[in-house]
């Protein structure tokens, strides 16, 4: 699926994007997070990455990670649910993995429920794979995460998947497209 670029803008989150975060989040997450946590998140946290992609100046959806050495760990996406099912999911995720190039990140790891296919089935297109499960995870019902590993993201099987989805999108604003070697130490 090719994105209509014209219209379609990515740009890191801004605090002036979190009440359309916090719409967006409501309306789509069984739990979200507390009101100030973008707040934090953007100001007080220095191992923060989180994205908005906009429509027509409007919040369609967004997206976070942490740096946490060699590893990026997802934190967070969502895609407001009338937009859901048109590219924008993968192409936050690829925004995502793009800035763990640009971090010299290894490894992305996330968690995700068992049963949200949509959410599983657009990591395996970026060829994560379940490795895990933390028990009892989620708080407002107990259930199980599923742990989900990138292997290593400078494998080429791994960036050369990355690679054929990044050159399908046409969106503003992504950033320059990761070089297609091994990084030197
Ligand atoms: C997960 C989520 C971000 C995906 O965003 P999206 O914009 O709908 O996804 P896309 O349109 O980019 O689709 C990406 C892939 O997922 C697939 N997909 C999308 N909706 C799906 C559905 N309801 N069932 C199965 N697969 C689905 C698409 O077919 C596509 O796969 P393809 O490349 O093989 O065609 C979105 O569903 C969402 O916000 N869900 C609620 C919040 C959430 O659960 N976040 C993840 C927490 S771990």
């Amino acid at each position: 699926m090719v994105l209509i670029g014209k219209q379609l803008q990515l740009s890191p989150m801004r605090d002036d994007d979190i009440a359309e975060v916090r719409a967006i989040e409501l309306a789509v997450f069984p739990t979200p997070w507390p009101g100030s946590a973008y707040q934090r998140e953007l100001n007080n946290n220095r191992a923060a990455h989180y994205f908005c992609l906009h429509r027509n100046r409007q919040v369609v959806g967004y997206g976070g990670l942490w740096a946490v050495g060699e590893e990026s760990h997802v934190t967070t996406i969502g895609v407001a649910a009338e937009c859901q099912g048109q590219g924008y999911g993968r192409a936050i995720f690829a925004a995502l993995v793009n800035r763990s190039y640009a971090l010299r990140a290894n490894f992305i790891s996330l968690e995700v429920r068992p049963n949200n296919e949509p959410a599983i089935h657009l990591y395996e297109t970026f060829g994560f794979k379940v490795i895990g499960r933390r028990r009892g995870y989620y708080t407002d019902n107990g259930e199980d995460a599923l742990v989900m590993w990138s292997d290593l993201i400078h494998a080429p099987q791994f960036k050369r998947r990355f690679l054929a989805i990044w050159d399908r999108l046409e969106i503003d604003g992504l950033g320059a497209r990761p070089d297609d070697g091994f990084p030197s130490s």
